[in-house]
């Protein structure tokens, strides 16, 4: 996506020396584009812990790129695969809510285990991740084109007055190579001359919602406002919501979907205000093997100083302040599940279909 006129990416090989990978420290922004380069396994893995790369398909890239990594790092002892598989691992417990960072890297380690000769193993290694990016970029385009039409019939619909979308965390081009999941549809709609406006959720503890997204739209020109996390109930009552389009960082094969905490409050109120609420995930975002989210998919519970602190910035420098007690503890749940009776649908690469196993069966039929 453009930046200030720039194409960018949230991450990159590094065309000085193609060993590393760059990627956009998004815990600067909005105010600072810091890019920082990965060097080694545990700079990958520090990365996606911190989230100085996150959302669930770039987290997939990024694994993907680690392979990579690993694969240099290795070097001499790339052709023992229990090294390579111990480091795999490593690298997949970085996170464990988003399906797509053990998808991207345990589809890059088979492809890798093929290879005979350690350069070879290297150059796989390098190709896979190129092509899971190039994928993800991909997918959010069509996500774009598909959640179009559902933008398109509401703008009709209010005979084309504003369209207003409620979104929740980051599910934009910063999460997701190009475009975004969530953001997709939006970038589409304002493209092609429908006019939207976006309720931006600021999205605590790390405010996703307030720094990234709302800087990502108002790069592109899009008309948004931050709000706070609970404001979404009253503006759906006062009939100023048309449409909630959100994210996911692994939905189960029978509709049930995991996503940043507050998503399931949403999901709530729409469903009472008769809102529809829309998901938008490429394939690797669906879990295959989990029936029922709430109790299968894990939830990853963080750093409780995330809560205390909040970040801004002062005066030309990024600080971080103290909020509540110094002593009260805080307890940091950063996902929830929505049941898939709350969801309307789900934009995928291959269309629209409900939050059913039929329905996503039809989709994807190889994958059942
Ligand atoms: O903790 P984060 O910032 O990685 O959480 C991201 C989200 O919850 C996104 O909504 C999700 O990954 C979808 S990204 C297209």
């Amino acid at each position: 996506m453009k930046v200030d006129g720039i194409n960018i990416r949230p991450i990159w090989l590094n065309p000085e020396d193609e060993t590393l990978v760059s990627v956009i420290d998004q815990r600067m922004l909005p105010h600072e584009l810091v890019i920082i380069d990965l060097k080694n396994l545990d700079d990958v893995i520090h990365a996606i812990k911190e989230m100085v790369v996150r959302g669930a398909p770039l987290i997939g890239a990024t694994g993907a790129y680690g392979v990579y990594i690993i694969t240099q790092e290795l070097k001499n002892n790339v052709m023992n695969d229990s090294m390579l598989i111990e480091a795999c691992d490593r690298l997949k417990s970085s996170r464990p809510t988003a399906v797509n960072l053990s998808w991207a890297v345990d589809d890059s380690l088979e492809e890798v285990l093929k290879g005979l000769t350690q350069s070879e193993r290297v150059t796989i290694a390098r190709n896979k991740a190129s092509e899971i990016t190039e994928f993800e970029a991909d997918n959010c385009e069509r996500i774009g084109q598909y959640g179009l039409k559902i933008v398109e019939e509401i703008s009709k619909r209010k005979k084309g007055d504003t369209v207003n979308i409620l979104t929740h965390c980051n599910a934009g081009w910063l999460a997701c190579v190009e475009y975004g999941t969530a953001t997709a549809p939006m970038y589409s709609a304002y493209d092609n001359g429908i006019d939207i406006h976006v309720w931006v959720d600021e999205t605590r503890p790390l405010n996703q919602g307030a720094r990234l997204t709302a800087w990502e739209l108002g790069k592109h020109g899009i008309k948004h406002t931050v709000i706070t996390d609970n404001a979404g109930g009253h503006l759906m009552q006062h009939g100023l919501v048309d449409l909630v389009l959100v994210g996911t960082d692994r939905t189960t094969y029978t509709g049930d979907v995991a996503n940043k905490i507050g998503t399931y409050l949403k999901a709530l109120a729409a469903k009472d205000n008769h809102v529809p609420f829309y998901v938008a995930l490429p394939s690797s975002t669906f879990d295959w093997n989990v029936r029922d989210g709430v109790t299968e998919i894990p939830i990853e519970e963080r750093d409780p100083d995330e809560i205390r602190f909040i970040q801004g910035k002062d005066n030309g420098t990024i600080k971080s302040v103290l909020v509540p007690p110094k002593d009260s503890p805080a307890g940091n749940y950063a996902f929830d599940v929505t049941p898939a009776r709350l969801v309307t649908g789900f934009i995928t690469e291959r269309g629209i279909c409900q939050a059913n196993e039929d329905s996503i069966k039809k989709l994807f039929p190889e994958k059942f």
